[in-house]
């Protein structure tokens, strides 16, 4: 049976690199040894750190002028970094909050910072992204935070929000390699690797470097994007082996053809899906239509008492991790960068099915 792994994250790997990593494990490049069990200071895992950056750069079309750093301690550790360099206890950031992310962001940064948020944050889940403007964001404002996709509530931003010339930051953990993107509008970028980047232990960040070390707050060292700028992110042991796997994925992405014809492929799963819940009378997606995800596709079953039974037979055909968040509820297939056109196929035929016999 073909498994095809719906999860938020960590999330599904191509095969093909699944494949490379089980030929390589014992043996890596002829070293005789794993990548796991050498120097991050080797000749052979310095070449591969380097080859790791150039590619992400090419990529996403990094410019000089921002340095790639890769750091532990996942996207949430972000949330503490972000205000504890680019602010301070009397500075101010704003957040604009749209999902479950952004409220965590938002708290976060407001323990060592005078944060605000653009809009009031609502208890509720998301549906939409509430609207402001140039004006509602402070001039004085270190930065402004926000979410491009949230990964619970399908919600996604499909332009830069207004940010009054504001230093932007972004938090890119489930959309950053889906498509094509303009480093240079933002100060910061972030994503930990475990939704299209490959395995969790490592938090991909692209900043600009003028903005890296302007902080008079007593950092702690491995808090620093100054340490980890200066030293190409090898001032403590680095997690190896998910920096090993993000090169094999990059490789990966650009053997696609690269974020354009990524991104396309991941309009057409989403749309194909979408379309089949809008046309469903028996499926349901809440989400205004100008911002739905095209990464993390929550539905809604008319009824929900047969929500386990939905889950108990999705993943007897093969169809696994399609519960929502608990916060959220329903169901949720994350269609990441590698999930094949044929798991939305299976998808759709499995609901259609489900619709026709129990709807
Ligand atoms: C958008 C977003 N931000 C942050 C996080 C938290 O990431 P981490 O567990 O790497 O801290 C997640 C995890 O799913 C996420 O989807």
């Amino acid at each position: 049976m073909t498994i095809f792994n719906f999860s938020a994250g960590p999330a599904v790997l191509p095969p093909e690199v699944k494949q490379q990593i089980e030929a390589e494990l014992y043996n890596w490049n002829d070293t005789g040894c794993s990548v796991m069990e050498m120097s991050h200071r080797s000749a052979e895992f310095t070449a591969m750190a380097e080859e790791n950056e150039a590619l992400l750069r090419k990529l996403l079309q990094v410019p000089e002028d921002y340095a790639v750093m890769l750091i532990p301690g996942g996207a949430r550790l972000q949330y503490s970094m972000i205000p504890m360099n680019m602010s301070s206890a009397e500075g101010k950031a704003v957040y604009a909050v749209n999902g479950h992310w952004g409220k965590e962001a938002f708290k976060e940064g407001s323990r060592f910072c005078r944060a605000t948020s653009v809009r009031p944050v609502t208890p509720e889940t998301y549906a939409e992204i509430p609207a402001f403007a140039d004006v509602d964001v402070p001039t004085d404002a270190d930065y402004l935070h926000y979410t491009s996709n949230e990964t619970l509530e399908g919600v996604q931003w499909h332009q830069l929000p207004s940010h009054n010339g504001v230093r932007l930051c972004c938090d890119m953990t489930s959309d950053l390699l889906t498509k094509p993107i303009d480093v240079k509008q933002y100060s910061l970028i972030y994503a930990s690797a475990q939704k299209n980047m490959g395995i969790a232990g490592i938090t991909c960040v692209l900043m600009r470097k003028r903005d890296i070390g302007c902080s008079e707050n007593l950092l702690p060292t491995m808090m620093n994007y100054k340490t980890y700028a200066d030293t190409g992110s090898f001032y403590n042991t680095p997690p190896v082996f998910p920096w090993y796997v993000m090169l094999l994925v990059l490789r990966w992405t650009e053997a696609q053809g690269g974020v354009d014809a990524i991104q396309k492929m991941n309009q057409q799963k989403s749309r194909k899906l979408y379309d089949y819940i809008d046309s469903s009378d028996f499926f349901s997606n809440k989400v205004q239509l100008a911002c739905r995800s095209e990464i993390n596709v929550p539905f809604w079953l008319a009824d929900e008492t047969l929500n386990s039974t939905f889950l108990q037979e999705s993943s007897a055909v093969g169809l696994k991790a399609l519960k929502g968040h608990m916060a959220v509820g329903g169901m949720r297939a994350s269609i990441y960068n590698a999930m094949p056109m044929a798991g939305i196929d299976s998808l759709i035929a499995f609901m259609q099915e489900f619709e026709r016999t129990k709807g």
